[in-house]
């Protein structure tokens, strides 16, 4: 077991992100949260040439899965392998590097977490208890985590579930709920005695307390500490890590027959499974990277999260005793859309793979923003303005601007040479020292999981060769001096360079585009992290750069209201869901419906009333005759989308003038879920106008 008291200096990193549930797509507030910075963190530890390994996977266990297949009418191992490759490729499509992306049914997995259980389980590490547990009798079936939900007993959340609360985050037993329901009937549910087995997380908070509250973690972020003081203050207790379920990894013991592990008991040991499959690939020992005292383990993760990694996974660890700990988990906070809660079942989400199809190639647009964004000390928003405005003004304007003038300038002047510069000026030598240290001043926000200041500072090194540029006017000296030309594009060229490197964490598309243009694949080594410190020159004179390509193009006011649009759509779409249904109206007698005169008909003729917003006049041919009606459709329809539609008429309605028109009678609508008005269409083979409807 690590001394967690041994300040080393890491000889490797092992990084993990959060396993995603295989339930679903992966959208912006998952990148925002765990993958890009924890991508950011491994690509910057790569250009540092240190050893490094990122892994991740489906995290495809759990009551999650189960519910999904139901829902779908599905098995949960179709559920699993339809999500697992649509996930695996947004990662690949957004560049996120992970070294190895596993998934918790590979053999490798089952086999390790078994090998884990059985391990605490010889050595006496857990309670075997019979307790009474929550148990729906109509669907047969004990009630665990996402199968129950109730009030939580900590912030009075009345949809909490079983065994995490999502509006407080703590983590809790079924049992602690108040007034459970089934999540499969709506059931009170009963309680019915079952076995299992505890971590009894009572016996391993004085090692938490020094681990966590006394000794090492000064540098945890403020979110994270926050969190596990609490949790510790307020007394752990034994947690079961085995479940009754028909979808998981099984008890390897005899007599558990019918009982998986809890996914959160079986999911991070995926992080060690999937550095074994890693390092077999490899042709790598993948013991160093979790058992070796000087390597640095680092879980990315979302907020809520942070129990599970903080508290009880290196509670297993320290009951396993032969792994290291994590000395940092650096937790994000939540990513909001557009000022609301992001939120698969309402839809309200930008998923990566629709994304990708709205803005093909611009991945790196989205990185940008959402490091931008980033919710790292606080919940933080989305939107579509804001990405559009980072984009044109920033990547468009700031980057891709100082990029473009000089490649563009490099080819013009001189063919696409580098070319020698003469005596630097002081404002040359002060440029250069700026840029030699950026690469410290970006490492040191990096290394303090500040991505946003990190990006900043990247920004500010183009902003650096922008304001060069504009302050020594290349293209006026061009004119009247030669020499000093030269030496201003040898200037910004090093800057160009810088930028390709530095960039490469976090614009990783943008970072290979930029080095394919100045031609990177020539030098006689590939340039890393440091070499912007320490080299004075990047790309030496002579360099045949290539031609100019738009690293970024601005981004159009339709594009993003096609976007709007869309999440407009979702709302009104659960609005409607949520409608609660008119309770019936007054009964009536047999003559009062009598009374009314339906027709079959068919608009003839339409045309928007001036100056309104939703009416269309009508010609309507009834079979009775040909008459006008105004409609408050045009909301849903344009004129010419209703000439020869069928319709349904109320042809006995007493007229009233709209607006200066006459309106004789009215045409029969009902509401979509989208909230677009939709026609009582009695289109069936051979009925005529005029047939009436009773
Ligand atoms: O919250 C989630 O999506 C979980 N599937 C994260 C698991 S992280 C790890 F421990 F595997
Ligand atoms: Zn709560």
């Amino acid at each position: 077991m690590k001394d967690f008291n041994m300040q080393t200096t890491p000889k490797r990193y092992t990084i993990t992100a959060a396993l995603p549930y295989t339930n679903g797509p992966v959208h912006i507030g998952h990148l925002a949260g765990v993958y890009v910075p924890a991508d950011i963190y491994a690509r910057y530890q790569r250009l540092q040439n240190k050893d490094v390994v990122f892994v991740c996977g489906s995290d495809e266990h759990g009551v999650p899965i189960t519910i999904k297949a139901k829902k779908e009418g599905i098995t949960p191992q179709e559920v699993v392998d339809k999500y697992h490759a649509i996930i695996k490729k947004s990662f690949e499509d957004f560049g996120i590097s992970f070294d190895n992306y596993s998934r918790t049914s590979a053999d490798v997995h089952h086999k390790t977490a078994s090998a884990f259980f059985k391990k605490l389980y010889e050595e006496g590490k857990f309670i075997e208890e019979v307790t009474k547990q929550l148990y729906d009798e109509e669907a047969n079936q004990f009630l665990a985590d996402r199968f129950v939900v109730g009030t939580c007993p900590k912030c009075g959340f009345e949809e909490s579930y079983g065994d995490q609360c999502e509006n407080c985050g703590t983590s809790h037993n079924a049992t602690d709920l108040i007034n459970p329901k089934s999540a499969l009937t709506g059931n009170k549910p009963i309680l019915k005695e079952t076995r299992h087995w505890f971590l009894p997380l009572d016996q391993y908070e004085g090692f938490l307390k020094e681990w966590i509250l006394k000794e090492h973690k000064k540098d945890w972020k403020s979110n994270v500490y926050g969190q596990c003081k609490s949790w510790i203050d307020d007394g752990l207790r034994a947690r079961a890590v085995t479940r009754d379920l028909d979808w998981g990894i099984p008890v390897p013991v005899e007599g558990a027959e019918g009982k998986v592990l809890y996914v959160w008991f079986d999911a991070p040991i995926g992080y060690i499974s999937a550095t074994k499959e890693w390092a077999e690939r490899e042709g790598k020992d993948w013991k160093p990277y979790w058992k070796d005292e000087d390597s640095k383990l680092l879980h990315f993760i979302g907020k809520d999260n942070i129990v599970f990694h903080c508290i009880i996974f290196p509670s297993m660890l320290k009951a396993e005793g032969s792994y290291v700990l994590p000395d940092n988990v650096p937790a994000n906070e939540f990513l909001n859309l557009e000022g609301n809660k992001i939120s698969t079942s309402k839809n309200w989400a930008v998923w990566l793979h629709e994304y990708l199809e709205e803005f093909p190639n611009q991945q790196d647009v989205l990185r940008y923003v959402l490091t931008a964004n980033a919710p790292e000390t606080k919940d933080n928003d989305f939107t579509w303005a804001d990405f559009q405005a980072r984009n044109n003004n920033e990547l468009v304007a700031i980057f891709g601007n100082f990029i473009n003038r000089v490649v563009v300038l490099t080819n013009k002047y001189y063919d696409g040479t580098v070319p020698e510069a003469s005596a630097f000026s002081e404002v040359d030598k002060q440029t250069l020292k700026e840029l030699q240290a950026y690469p410290a001043v970006i490492a040191s926000s990096i290394e303090r999981y500040r991505f946003r200041e990190a990006q900043q500072e990247l920004m500010n090194v183009a902003r650096l060769g922008n304001k060069y540029l504009a302050d020594e006017e290349p293209w006026k000296k061009i004119k009247t001096d030669e020499a000093r030309t030269k030496t201003i594009m040898y200037v910004a060229l090093q800057i160009a360079s810088a930028l390709s490197v530095l960039s490469e964490p976090f614009l990783p598309f943008t970072s290979e585009k930029l080095k394919s243009i100045l031609s990177f694949s020539n030098l006689d080594s590939q340039l890393v992290w440091d070499d912007v410190h320490s080299k004075t020159e990047l790309l030496k004179p002579g360099h045949q750069i290539g031609k100019s390509e738009l690293l970024f193009s601005k981004i159009e006011e339709d594009q993003i209201q096609k976007q709007l649009d869309k999440l407009e759509a979702s709302k009104k779409a659960n609005e409607a869901m949520n409608k609660t249904v008119e309770p019936e109206k007054e009964t009536i007698q047999f003559d009062d419906f009598t009374k009314l005169d339906m027709r079959v008909g068919t608009i003839i003729e339409a045309e928007k009333m001036p100056k309104t917003k939703k009416l269309l006049v009508l010609k309507v041919d009834t079979g009775i005759d040909v008459r006008t009606i105004v409609s408050g459709i045009a909301e849903s329809y344009k004129a010419e989308e209703v000439i020869g539609k069928k319709v349904t008429v109320l042809v006995n309605l007493a007229p009233r003038k709209l607006r200066g028109v006459e309106s004789q009678g009215m045409i029969l609508m009902t509401e979509t879920a989208e909230g677009k008005l939709a026609f009582v269409n009695p289109d069936i083979d051979g009925v005529q106008n005029g047939e009436s409807i009773s």
